[in-house]
């Protein structure tokens, strides 16, 4: 632990605490404040890539496609987003904490070979939920890993997607055959339900870690008919 460098801190909105940016030589993780434990840590990234190849798979070769990806975090599953699209495509990053988007624009931003840089990336500021409730339906995928899964952690605010009225919301951004994939920690039954109930047709992959080792995490992947 000594070996950490505390780069910087950002406060979460809604009470959320803290978020704390470390650095050990050419590793970096994000931590939340309390005991609530590790966000994100640049070796381990493999589950946040296979939620974009998962998501992404049937927009491969379609010109034009759009793309959401919800949160920023270390950029891993923008970049992969970015390299499952074609060039005319565009992918637009929905990320709560202004702080989390200078530290990718920096150092930080190396690990997953600097996606903002790349000229279809949109950075949009604030919270995901607010972008959707004002969304048409646009996106051929949305990608979704801002909590643990669907249960809020960074922010409570962020319940409300898991809510038949948040996934209502998510459905109307969709377009027909659009795919919402949702990153989790684990299973989760109820919300394989909730998904269905809201008119998904509903698969969920268990996804590694690290490549073939490390925790089993879910993706749930949900299809617009
Ligand atoms: C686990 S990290 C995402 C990791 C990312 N998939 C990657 O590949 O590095 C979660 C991110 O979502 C952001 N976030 C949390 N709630 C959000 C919300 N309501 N809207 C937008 N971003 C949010 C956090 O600030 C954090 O950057």
């Amino acid at each position: 632990m000594s070996q950490l460098n505390k780069l910087a801190t950002a406060t979460i909105p809604n009470n959320g605490g803290e978020l704390v940016l470390l650095q050990h030589e050419d590793e970096f993780t994000i931590k939340l404040s309390g005991a609530r434990g590790v966000l994100m840590n640049s070796r381990v990234y493999n589950s946040e890539q296979e939620l974009a190849k998962l998501g992404c798979a049937h927009i491969k070769s379609k010109e034009n496609a759009a793309v959401l990806v919800g949160g920023l975090g270390m950029g891993y599953t923008l970049a992969t987003a970015l390299a499952c699209v074609t060039e005319s495509s565009k992918v637009t990053v929905a990320e709560l904490i202004p702080e989390v988007v200078e530290w990718n624009r920096g150092a930080l931003g190396e690990c997953a070979g600097k996606p903002l840089e790349d000229a279809r990336t949109e950075v949009r500021l604030g919270d995901i939920a607010d972008l959707i409730k004002q969304q048409k339906a646009d996106f051929d995928a949305i990608l979704l890993d801002v909590d643990n899964g669907p249960e809020g952690i960074t922010n409570n605010a962020n319940n409300w997607l898991y809510t038949p009225a948040g996934l209502n919301a998510l459905y109307n951004c969709l377009r027909p055959k659009g795919m919402l994939a949702v990153w989790s920690a684990g299973p989760d039954a109820l919300f394989i339900k909730q998904l269905k109930k809201s008119g998904f047709a509903v698969n969920d992959k268990m996804v590694r870690a690290r490549p073939g080792k490390g925790s089993r995490h879910v993706v749930f992947l949900a299809k617009k008919p």
